[in-house]
């Protein structure tokens, strides 16, 4: 049964009873918790309504937050709020996310703040709920990836892919390729101003991440979207291959094709590749990805693969399994956009990413099939539906529209485990890429990002059978979510499908 008016809860809970009556909080409430999570719960209370919750080191307190492993599943939770509210977790992540469970019933009415009373137990039904930032299109620092990280993690959401190159700049400093961030990382699309991470800010990033219980995927790609590179080390990169939808896409566009040596400031794809027949392509792979390994605490390594359209079939399979051996060498587990499962030979283990659409076209499934044959797993970004990039409508000003035109209600209806023919137990779970073609500033990221985000986190984290994974539900529980999104100045669409709720 759908409730008519479910408590504004985004994900929907495995299991969430509206109690009778609130709990108010004032200055004077007090919190009891050891986690960084009941240090967050403060900061976050305090931005949102003023109010300084009291601290305190032993009971009673109104608020209370523990760990206890035998509570419910991994990432898991329980919150019940009466007349003091409880939040035990799993672990130290079920408890972070017990804590934004609270910040959603954290609501102001005539007689002021106060908690909806409740009974919760949640647990995530995908371990993999990732989104990605493309910064090499456009470079965000790193005060913005926080305010993404905080905005994101808010939703459950656990995974950050940094999409660090692309052709158009490098973002993170390489000691071993210094000209990598001298020569290549100040340029973007359209000639806007690019940017990079030195280490330190990597690991900021990283430790930020961490946290927020989020672990960073970095990603370089390969081999093609390699435009940038060449232009700090001609020698490891072919000479750019301009196909017709290239040609024609760069004159649609008023933009410039690429060309070799010099800064490529259009979004044309499928020019580039790295020199595959060359062995210093190889040392120049291992250098990256071993640097990379050294900073990233996180188990993954994503080398890439997607839109190598000049590279021939066989020198990118064998790029693929090259490629995908060198990140296990260096400790990681790697992961692919799915066009690299045409290799036979792909590292086993390797995860794939398919970014093919809901009906996949040509050789799309076999390809992500075979990163399971080959022991790996797979996460799911069905361009028609997670892109976070594309157009809400056809005249939203952000974003682009070629794998889809996607309204919240498009983003929210689709089911991961039902386009590849897999055994569920191979997909760990689904990203929401956002690509940065379009979008300058974080907010305009955020645009493109809230609310399809938080539907994309429901796919994710919510039982698919549960009785509010529908949209009815789902569009009201959205739109409690803009008082929230207001204080914390997430600058979200306010789609016209959402009944959004003023406080
Ligand atoms: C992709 O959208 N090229 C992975």
């Amino acid at each position: 049964m759908v409730l008519p008016h479910p408590l504004p809860l985004v994900p929907a809970p495995v299991s969430a009873i509206a109690r009778e009556g609130r709990m108010p909080i004032t200055a004077t409430t007090r919190v009891l918790g050891h986690s960084p999570a009941a240090a967050q719960l403060l900061a976050a209370v305090e931005r949102r309504t003023g109010i300084r919750l009291t601290p305190v080191e032993t009971a009673p307190a109104e608020i209370e937050l523990f760990v206890d492993p035998e509570s419910s599943a991994p990432e898991g939770y329980t919150l019940e709020v009466g007349e003091r509210a409880v939040i035990i977790g799993a672990d130290e992540a079920g408890l972070f996310y017990g804590v934004q469970t609270l910040l959603q019933l954290l609501r102001q009415d005539d007689t002021g703040w106060s908690v909806l009373g409740a009974d919760v137990a949640d647990s995530p039904r995908f371990p993999r709920r990732g989104v990605m930032l493309d910064v090499a299109r456009h470079f965000f620092g790193v005060d913005d990836v926080k305010r993404f990280i905080d905005s994101t993690s808010a939703l459950k959401l656990n995974h950050l892919h940094l999409h660090l190159s692309d052709d158009q700049g490098w973002r993170v400093h390489i000691d071993s390729w210094p000209r990598l961030t001298q020569l290549s990382a100040g340029s973007s699309v359209d000639g806007h101003p690019g940017g990079f991470y030195t280490k330190d800010d990597y690991r900021e990033i990283v430790a930020y991440a961490a946290s927020r219980h989020m672990i960073v995927i970095p990603e370089i790609d390969l081999p093609g979207h390699t435009h940038a590179i060449g232009v700090a080390y001609p020698e490891l990169v072919e000479a750019p291959v301009l196909n017709d939808t290239l040609v024609a896409d760069s004159q649609r566009l008023e933009q410039p094709l690429p060309e070799a040596g010099k800064p490529y400031l259009g979004w044309g794809v499928g020019h580039s590749s790295v020199r595959i027949h060359e062995e210093r392509t190889y040392g120049f792979v291992r250098d990256v990805v071993r640097e990379l390994a050294e900073m990233t605490p996180g188990p993954y390594i994503h080398i890439g693969g997607d839109e190598s359209l000049g590279t021939p079939q066989a020198d990118f399979d064998l790029f693929a399994e090259r490629a995908t051996e060198i990140v296990v060498e260096a400790g990681k587990i790697p992961i692919a956009w799915h066009e690299m499962g045409s290799a036979a030979g792909i590292a086993e283990g390797t995860v794939g990413q398919y970014w093919g659409m809901t009906t996949p076209a040509g050789a799309h499934a076999e390809e992500a099939a075979h990163f399971v044959e080959r022991g790996g797993a797979l996460i799911m970004s069905a361009a028609n539906v997670t892109y976070l990039d594309m157009k809400y409508t056809d005249d939203f000003p952000l974003g682009l529209t070629w794998a889809a035109v996607i309204d919240v209600r498009t983003a929210y209806e689709w089911e991961p485990t039902a386009i590849l023919d897999v055994p569920e137990s191979a997909i760990l779970g689904i990203e929401a890429p956002l690509w940065s073609e379009t979008t300058r500033t974080l907010g305009e990221v955020e645009q493109l990002v809230f609310p399809r985000a938080a539907a994309q986190a429901e796919v994710a984290w919510s039982p698919r059978e549960a009785p509010d994974r529908v949209w009815a539900s789902f569009r009201v529980r959205v739109g409690s979510l803009a008082p929230l999104w207001k204080a914390e100045g997430v600058e979200f669409h306010p789609a016209d499908e959402i009944p959004w709720s003023a406080r």
